[in-house]
């Protein structure tokens, strides 16, 4: 399938790491380092630290989106600990991401509950972007397609086509995120491929077309122009390389644009 109206994308996901001096020294970094670069890019920031981060985004000028890394599917109330879309927007975040493998599997989230927080999501306006991908076990029983399918189906559940703007789809095999263990270029094309033509099915070719399906899992400098070559990765979630603005500003690069 075609790849032209697809701008490459690229997140940096700072998990729970930084301190407020480091996470003020990173931005500035950050926006310094992409202040040439077309690409769309954001950062998902711990939640402590977004007004300050937002604050340095807004001050140099720079376009990359603020975003967090998980909020509430409810709107207020009695959720002790949770944040909301509303308090995330009154924060300037404008991107947030669902479905992050490590809120699935160490936190403990499910299907149901990543498809209220990206419709959610959505119906703030906001940039979603849904983490989908399989575990080791999986992998080795040759079900990753189908867990794919699995979580693609069940997160996009009640989404119109219309809203399909605002989603960006993240594949990221979970036995890659943090281990250095990276999916070859042709295994990660492959996933992605198939990701593509699950969403043509469920919606219609032009929608899958127009798709941004990220890779993530362990994408760093060296291994970033490989996977972006490929015609179906339109971009990268990037943790521990994202805490670095060289090497995030070298994978944006990497896109070539
Ligand atoms: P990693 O994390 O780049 O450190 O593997 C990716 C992610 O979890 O989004």
């Amino acid at each position: 399938m075609g790849t032209s109206h697809r701008n490459p994308f690229v997140g940096g996901n700072w998990k729970m790491n930084t301190n407020a001096e480091s996470a003020h020294a990173l931005i500035g970094a950050v926006t310094d380092r992409l202040k040439s670069s077309n690409a769309e890019t954001a950062v998902y920031v711990p939640f402590v630290y977004l007004r300050e981060v937002a604050g340095v985004i807004k001050g140099s000028g720079s376009s990359v989106r603020l975003g967090a890394q998980d909020f509430s599917e409810k709107p207020d109330g009695a959720m002790t600990g949770c944040v909301s879309l509303g308090m995330l927007k009154d924060c300037g975040v404008t991107s947030v991401l669902a479905g992050h493998s490590e809120r699935r599997h160490i936190i403990g989230e499910d299907d149901a509950l990543i498809n209220a927080k990206t419709r959610a999501a959505l119906e703030a306006g906001m940039q979603v972007v849904l983490c989908i991908g399989e575990q080791l076990e999986e992998r080795e029983a040759g079900k990753t397609d189908g867990v794919n399918e699995r979580q693609l189906r069940a997160g996009l559940n009640g989404v119109s086509k219309g809203e399909l703007g605002n989603v960006v789809i993240a594949y990221e095999p979970v036995w890659a995120i943090g281990t250095g263990k990276t999916a070859t270029p042709d295994d990660a094309q492959d996933a992605h491929a198939k990701i593509r033509g699950v969403l043509a099915a469920m919606y219609d070719q032009d929608a899958a077309v127009q798709m941004r399906i990220l890779y993530g899992g362990s994408m760093k400098p060296s291994n970033a122009a490989e996977l972006l070559a490929m015609p179906d990765i339109d971009g990268g979630l990037i943790g521990g390389a994202s805490l670095k603005a060289e090497d995030f500003g070298a994978i944006v690069d990497a896109t070539g644009v």
